[in-house]
């Protein structure tokens, strides 16, 4: 195992800015307006709102807890710290949900780029496709057309996802963090101002309210039909949105400097990546409501609607480009953080030197990714596993946390040897022990249970 000195987060910032660089991206903006939309809306918000809170941070400020106790990527973690037991399997299945995150994720990382290049060529013909003079319905069927095509094409979507996973292994080869953390405080910032400016003009759109009423007003009757389908997407998109449940943040907690207070950073990271979830909807919802298009359109949504709204700004298309460029730079502070999973293990626990493991990572989760930007039924099925295998890990970080680690232990973790208060411990205790394992073992059973009868009806 090497051991030498651990690179660090230098900074109570940077440490924020990385983890929340992790978890804001393509989950707030691209995935989370069309899971809502497909469930309903603001029922579905409420329940998400709910789980974020009881369960997401409890297992974030878990996995800090042990990736910074133990100085090590997942499984070398648990191995560390529960020698002799089959805790470090957790880790491994951490391991296996990287490389199947990656591999979709990186593909629709690719279509921002695709997006990026089409805002430029529109740019650069805008006369001969008169794009400015359309109107927001011949917009809207031009995107979903072009969408699909591109899509169901095998080359583009391939290139932009070859290029992504090479950016995003660069950057991890060329050392740790410092200089995503460096563009991260820039960036994402910016990134949230483009979206406010993009919430705006949806806001104004004639039409927009029905759009805030479907956001913000929960209707349990909209998720009648099959409740248990949208409570486990909402505690899956939780888990996705929040980078938790496969060892991403106990590896990034590794890095955290001894002094920094992780429950602190748990909630500031929940909260910044919640708030950019709502922001991405408030800009979506509106749209989509004002121009006709069907809320539960799928994983289309979002590049059917921005553009249209791109289309009804002045000087759109520059917002265009600006909006994906930044959504591409998002989507790849969150790659850089999976892909880091993959690494870590390499490096750690099989004795690669990081140059290594990151080729190796990028060939295997390469072969996925390409399967993936061939097959739509296989995307699916990788899209929609964090479902279930995010809070499947996140189940046995809590109960590790909440049975097996040592109460001193965890209180010392917490409150950095005694510096930072901790009047929370009490009700972290109650959420790691109980609440958050109950919830995650009956939703997980009942979703293994649903899948099933949905492959083998004649089981039910
Ligand atoms: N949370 C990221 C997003 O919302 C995606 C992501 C990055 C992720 N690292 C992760 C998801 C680890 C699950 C686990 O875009």
């Amino acid at each position: 195992m090497i051991q030498g000195e651990r690179d660090r987060f230098s900074s109570k910032f940077g440490v924020i800015a990385a983890a929340a660089g992790s978890a804001i991206g393509l989950g707030n903006i691209w995935r989370f307006p069309y899971v809502v939309g497909e469930n309903g809306g603001g029922a579905f918000l409420l329940i998400y709102l709910f789980f974020i809170a009881a369960i997401g941070i409890p297992v974030m400020m878990s996995e800090f807890v042990i990736g910074r106790s133990a100085q090590l990527n997942p499984v070398g973690a648990f191995k560390k710290i529960a020698p002799g037991k089959r805790w470090h399997l957790i880790g491994l299945l951490g391991v296996v949900s990287a490389f199947i995150i990656l591999a979709f994720y990186t593909v629709v990382a690719g279509w921002t780029l695709e997006y990026l290049v089409q805002s430029v060529k529109w740019m650069l013909f805008s006369d001969k496709i008169g794009f400015e003079s359309m109107s927001p319905e011949q917009v809207g069927s031009f995107f979903s057309e072009h969408y699909a095509s591109f899509v169901d094409g095998v080359w583009r979507p391939l290139i932009w996802f070859v290029l992504m996973m090479f950016f995003t292994g660069y950057i991890v080869i060329s050392g740790v963090k410092n200089g995503i953390e460096k563009y991260a405080k820039i960036l994402m910032p910016v990134l949230l101002l483009l979206l406010l400016v993009l919430v705006f003009r949806s806001l104004t759109l004639e039409g927009a309210r029905e759009g805030l009423i479907f956001l913000f007003k929960p209707d349990f009757s909209t998720i009648k039909e099959a409740p248990l389908k949208v409570v486990i997407e909402a505690l899956g998109q939780a888990f996705f949105s929040l980078s938790i449940g496969m060892g991403t943040l106990i590896t990034y907690g590794s890095y955290i400097r001894r002094q920094e207070n992780l429950a602190n950073t748990a909630v500031s990271v929940a909260a910044a990546d919640t708030f950019i979830a709502i922001v991405a909807g408030l800009a979506i919802f509106p749209a989509v409501f004002a121009f006709g298009i069907n809320p539960g359109s799928g994983p289309e949504l979002v590049y059917i609607t921005l553009p249209v709204i791109f289309q009804s700004m002045s000087g759109g298309l520059i917002w265009a480009l600006m909006f994906f460029l930044l959504l591409c730079f998002a989507a790849l502070t969150s790659t850089i953080s999976v892909l880091e999973v993959i690494v870590a293990y390499f490096s750690e626990q099989l004795n690669m030197t990081r140059k290594r493991a990151t080729i190796l990572a990028m060939l295997s989760v390469g072969l996925l990714g390409i399967i993936c930007t061939f097959s739509s039924d296989f995307f699916s099925v990788f899209n929609a596993s964090p479902d279930l295998m995010l809070p499947l890990g996140g189940f046995f970080i809590v109960v590790f946390v909440g049975w097996f680690l040592s109460g001193d232990k965890t209180r010392d973790e917490l409150s950095s040897g005694g510096r930072h208060r901790i009047s929370y411990y009490r009700l972290f205790v109650f959420l790691v022990k109980f609440v958050a394992p109950l919830a995650i073992a009956l939703l997980f059973g009942l979703g293994v249970y649903s899948r099933l009868i949905s492959l083998f009806p004649s089981l039910a």
